[in-house]
């Protein structure tokens, strides 16, 4: 007989979490004015808003915790990380942030200007809000794969060569200061982008003279995605292939709250010794002295365990496979996911879901109030509520997708844990078509208006 799925770890350590009726889950999110971000997490069972920050750290990393050297210069903790990022990415040059949008602000700091052109797959909201707040403009260049839910496609994060080089050719070289490419995908589903791509959009980007920069949070699960996936790849470690990725860029910005599995961190990594001179001086302005930019000596000894141990083939299969067992369990359930599972979640289609409920009442956010409802389980809202509205026009923008994300948080729950979010999600699918209003705004910030928003339902 063939195995059945197993985990790579065993449990010694655990949180206590507590079930509730509905009639508190009722009070609660009406409480949160129907904003799942003003939930206290004890009023969640089970909580998959993020697998960012969430992780489960090893026994290892906590003992790495205990060597930590909090030495405001030099410490021994900051060679050690800066040796794993060499060790792990190639890349020479290296700055601790505090976490990933500050390696953005940092990075983009010195690198973006006003009316510059940043082209990539689909950035990450806090990307494009340190790029717009430069007045500059994020170009979303994904394949239109990407935009089919039902389509099965290896590489769902892949950039668009034709577009890219559209980008490249209609503006000056002065005007595009990288390219950017988020591994994985995040905004796409957790899609994937494929080693034959990066090493073609890092061939189009030396034709044109311009800089690769990697959103890198993901970039061990996008290894694994090229280890599986990707012809060729089968034989060579996640490691090798991560090196590889790596050596088409000329950058990277890192969220170390998800693959390097640490509750809080990020850095920046370069091969341009100017560039670091010159991102060093906002370190030091933003983040801190440049050995530990806001990190503790314990926190930069357990990323840089981390990030071996997120680069372990084991760990990854053992993380992908659950995600996809959600995913698989969800579809035999026929409610519609976004296909194929991607690596850290797997997002609902609410359109398909919910049919009754019009746009101008969110949908998305509709769906995640009913989930918490119906099980205590705590999704976030990927759709038009996330999108904002027109800075120029102030109307809604309605994305072409309005989803909710299940992101699984790494090392956390159990394969019950997922069976029991799959029920959850399936009572609620079976009682769709009662459900026919959503919810109106009450309150709403000018950007970002999801974490803050208050809400009513219709
Ligand atoms: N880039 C990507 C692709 C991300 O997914 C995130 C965060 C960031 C950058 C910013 O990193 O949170 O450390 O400042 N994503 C989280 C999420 C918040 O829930 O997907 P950060």
């Amino acid at each position: 007989m063939e195995f059945p799925f197993a985990e790579s770890y065993k449990i010694k350590m655990v949180e206590t979490i507590s079930r509730s009726s509905l009639s508190d889950r009722e009070k609660w999110i009406k409480e949160a004015h129907y904003n799942l971000f003003n939930l206290k997490s004890e009023q969640v069972f089970i909580d998959l808003i993020t697998d960012s920050g969430t992780g489960a750290m090893s026994d290892r990393q906590w003992s790495q915790m205990m060597l930590g050297d909090e030495s405001y210069a030099g410490a021994s903790s900051y060679y050690k990380l800066k040796d794993a990022v060499k060790d792990i990415t190639g890349f020479e040059y290296f700055l601790p942030t505090h976490q990933g949008r500050a390696a953005e602000n940092v990075l983009f700091s010195v690198l973006v200007k006003p009316g510059d052109f940043i082209p990539g797959n689909a950035h990450f909201d806090t990307t494009k809000g340190h790029i717009e707040l430069r007045k500059a403009f994020a170009v979303d260049c994904t394949v239109d794969e990407a935009s089919d839910p039902e389509l099965i496609y290896p590489f769902k994060g892949n950039i668009d060569l034709n577009k890219l080089e559209k980008v490249l050719s209609s503006n000056p070289k002065e005007k595009i200061p990288f390219i950017l490419l988020t591994i994985t995908c995040n905004t796409s589903g957790g899609q994937p982008v494929s080693m034959q791509n990066i090493r073609e959009v890092s061939q189009l980007a030396k034709k044109y003279d311009i800089p690769v920069v990697f959103d890198s949070a993901r970039f061990a699960e996008n290894a694994y995605f090229i280890k599986v996936r990707e012809q060729g790849y089968a034989g060579r470690s996640i490691r090798e292939i991560v090196r590889e990725i790596f050596s088409y860029g000329d950058a990277m910005t890192m969220s170390s709250k998800k693959d390097a599995i640490v509750n809080m961190g990020g850095f920046i990594a370069m091969r341009n010794e100017e560039i670091f001179r010159q991102a060093s001086l906002f370190n030091i302005m933003f983040e801190g002295f440049i050995t530990y930019g806001g990190m503790s000596g314990r926190d930069m000894n357990a990323l840089a365990q981390g990030l071996y141990e997120g680069t372990e083939f084991e760990y990854l299969d053992t993380r992908i496979l659950q995600v996809a067992y959600l995913g698989d369990k969800l579809s035999s359930y026929n409610i519609p996911v976004i296909k194929p599972s991607g690596g850290h979640a797997i997002f609902v289609d609410s359109l398909k879901f919910l049919p009754h409920v019009p746009r101008e009442e969110f949908p998305a956010q509709t769906l995640a109030i009913e989930l918490y409802l119906e099980g205590g389980v705590r999704s976030v809202e990927i759709g038009t509520l996330l999108a904002d509205r027109d800075p120029v026009t102030r109307e809604n923008r309605f994305p072409k997708l309005e989803m909710i994300r299940l992101a699984i948080p790494r090392r956390v729950y159990t394969n019950n844990h997922m069976d029991y979010v799959a029920v959850a999600l399936a009572n609620v699918y079976e009682r769709r078509n009662n459900i026919k209003r959503g919810v109106r705004i009450v309150k709403e910030a000018p950007i970002l208006r999801h974490f803050t928003v208050e809400l009513e339902r219709l």
